[in-house]
């Protein structure tokens, strides 16, 4: 049964990680097992994405932030890309107005540079229609590589020492924080990836220094509100020592 029906006992029972990172990996697994194009796991996988979202604002997750595309995704071929972009369109079309009950903030984080002026227009839409809500921060993922993520710091940071703004000696770990994507937000404290991988895959490299990660074989079209809940309960059992004792 799903947390979210048992909320009352399981917030006394276990507890909830501030911000879930997840690797939304297994659609064209999913889709190859049907013999159906990887389109159609993808389009799947956008249904799982909108279901797990509304379960986490749901239990009281304050930031989720999930992975849709990353800067090595551009290497699939044309027609995959094709069908993601559409599926983001149609998606972002809805986004603002679906999540509108939940309160939910909505943010991209990653390069939107490479991205059509349209769908460039609908992130814009999206942040500024959901900005003054005060429900659960979702950070979508697109175009996001966290090696990118580095150098766009490392280059504002520069700028900044180069017009005087920054003082060399005072850079600290949180002038790296503050120059990410996900600045003034609280790092992860549970990163999920679905469909068995144990790779991180360029995400939140910097962020997930003290991040528990638990890696689930079910494929993320398959993945349902009591496989997050059963991640959190994994969660709840490891011991969190930060380098200390
Ligand atoms: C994740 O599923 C979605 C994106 C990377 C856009 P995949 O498409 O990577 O699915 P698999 O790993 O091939 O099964
Ligand atoms: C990571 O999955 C990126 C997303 C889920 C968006 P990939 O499928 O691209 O990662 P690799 O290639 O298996 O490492
Ligand atoms: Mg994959």
């Amino acid at each position: 049964m799903a947390l979210f029906k048992k909320k009352q006992s399981i917030s006394d029972e276990l507890v909830l990680p501030e911000h879930i990172g997840i690797i939304m990996d297994g659609n064209g697994r999913w889709a190859k097992k049907r013999h159906l194009p990887r389109s159609a796991g993808h389009n799947a996988g956008g249904k799982t994405f909108r279901k797990i979202s509304r379960y986490c604002s749901d239990i009281g997750i304050k930031y989720l932030t999930v992975y849709a595309f990353s800067t090595e995704n551009w290497r699939r071929p044309q027609e995959e890309i094709d069908a993601l972009m559409k599926l983001f369109k149609d998606y972002l079309e809805e986004a603002v107005k679906d999540f509108k009950d939940d309160s939910i903030v909505v943010r991209f984080i990653g390069d939107k540079t490479p991205f059509s002026d349209e769908l460039k227009a609908l992130m814009k839409e999206n942040e500024e229609g959901s900005a003054d809500r005060d429900g659960m921060v979702l950070n979508i993922a697109m175009n996001y590589g966290s090696r990118d993520e580095l150098v766009r710091a490392v280059k504002n940071i520069s700028a900044g020492v180069k017009n005087g703004e920054i003082d060399i000696d005072l850079i600290d770990e949180n002038t790296i924080s503050d120059n990410l994507y996900t600045a003034g937000q609280p790092d992860p404290d549970l990163i999920i990836r679905p469909s068995g991988e144990y790779r991180i895959s360029n995400f939140m490299l910097w962020q997930s220094a003290y991040t528990e990660f638990v890696i689930m074989n079910k494929l993320w079209p398959d993945f349902t509100e009591s496989d997050l809940d059963e991640a959190i309960r994994i969660f709840n059992q490891r011991n969190r020592r930060f380098g200390g004792v």
